[in-house]
């Protein structure tokens, strides 16, 4: 991670000793770069012109005041759930820069994006589009919307972050599409404003994303035909990050060859990026517990758990974890563990490290569905969330307590 730096033997974040911060709170804890966020979104934003319009994935790490930075930076949202709308709203988003995905939005979510008058629904089945058609009647409203088609691409990454091929829950299969804009454009209360996929997320190259918009391509040409006519394209997010020294495609080079790729069409540009965003700019800190030794086996194990970061029992996803203090001492190999009663708590197998019982650990690259999957299984308080801006160390999500944790149960 750019931010990650040794100076001494002992590791910073975005030049603030981790040493130094975890004297004063409390492990385990996530602490997300400003200053790299900003610089993610920059790289996107270098080439955008007045045509494009970037919409941060707020799944991807939904705290408000990453929200609310995110959105000063000039960007709109990507919600999937009436609680992320709301979420985006308090940010103070603009809501004619909001898109709502999801496959399951319920007339109660429907009703409250019509009321905040979003700019569009990315809609994901031809029930779902009676829905809002209904919906938008009944509140004497129209919709705005964009039906999620799903191109059939193969995407190489993990089959749970694999969203474009047939066998998948999302979008329309691709061959249903033109009938069920043909069914749109007689509902009441639809106006058809675009076209939208996403294949997949932590995809690393450009190829999927040309061969999805090769086969959207060849159906707006026959939307068109049939005398639909589109405003934008929305192309998702997707793309990938570095974890574990992955070759990537650069933010810059992606958005040239996607607005390339796309300019004979003459339509606005939507991108929905969420990992891409938040992902580098945030770690995890942990303070070593205990460190167990056998014949067979060693375990470092650590405060963090599966209930503060779930993606390595989730996805097998690989974080880099790094000691706050480096040793001289001779590294042995060890799987990383938290204190949850699952054999599936780990945070790394197979680690080189040196450690002790009191020292303190940083796993990597967690800005991005990292803290928004968090649980409070075992009744473990969900971790606090800090914030390096302007050289300060600023709280944006206190800990739970364990009052918080039982206050909805009848005691
Ligand atoms: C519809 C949609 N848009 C955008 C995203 C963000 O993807 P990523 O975080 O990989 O950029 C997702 C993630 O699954 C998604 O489902």
């Amino acid at each position: 991670m750019n931010s990650l730096e040794y100076n001494n033997g002992s590791l910073f974040f975005d030049g603030i000793s981790l040493e130094t911060i975890a004297k004063k709170i409390k492990t385990p804890f996530y602490i997300y770069s400003e200053e790299s966020i900003k610089k993610n979104i920059s790289d996107y934003l270098a080439d955008a012109t007045s045509e494009t319009l970037f919409c941060y994935s707020v799944k991807a790490n939904s705290n408000i005041s990453l929200l609310k930075l995110i959105a000063s930076q000039g960007m709109g949202f990507d919600v999937v759930s009436k609680g992320e709308l709301h979420r985006a709203i308090k940010a103070g988003a603009n809501p004619k820069r909001i898109v709502y995905s999801g496959v399951g939005k319920t007339k109660e979510e429907i009703a409250y994006a019509l009321n905040n008058k979003i700019l569009c629904f990315n809609v994901e089945s031809e029930e779902e589009l009676y829905a809002i058609n209904s919906q938008a009647t009944l509140m004497k409203t129209r919709a705005n919307v964009s039906i999620r088609v799903n191109p059939d691409v193969k995407v190489v990454t993990h089959p749970y972050i694999s969203t474009g091929m047939k066998e998948n829950k999302f979008g329309i299969a691709y061959e249903d599409a033109l009938g069920i804009y043909q069914k749109a454009k007689k509902l009441d209360s639809i106006d058809i404003i675009g076209i939208d996929f996403h294949i997949g997320s932590q995809i690393t190259s450009i190829e999927p994303y040309l061969d999805s918009i090769s086969s959207i391509k060849n159906l707006i040409t026959k939307l068109e035909k049939n005398d639909i006519k589109l405003s934008h394209i929305d192309v998702g997010g997707g793309l990938g990050i570095s974890y574990e020294n992955e070759k990537l495609i650069s933010k810059q080079d992606f958005i040239k060859m996607i607005i390339n790729s796309l300019t004979d069409l003459n339509l606005n540009i939507i991108f929905e990026p969420g990992r891409s965003i938040v992902g580098d700019c945030g770690i995890l800190v942990s303070q070593v517990q205990y460190v167990k030794e056998s014949k067979s086996k060693n375990f470092l194990i650590i405060d963090a758990s599966m209930s503060e970061l779930m993606r390595p029992p989730l996805y097998g996803a690989y974080h880099k974890i790094t000691p706050v203090k480096k040793s001289n001492h001779s590294n042995k190999i060890f799987d990383v563990v938290g204190p949850v009663c699952e054999s599936a708590d780990f945070l790394g197998k197979d680690r080189e490290l040196n450690c002790q019982s009191g020292d303190l650990v940083v796993i990597e690259d967690v800005g991005a569905y990292g803290s928004v999957l968090s649980s409070n299984y075992n009744t473990r308080p969900r971790p606090a969330e800090y914030i390096i801006s302007n050289n300060e160390v600023k709280l944006i999500r206190s800990a739970d307590t364990l009052d918080q944790i039982i206050e909805n149960e009848n005691c």
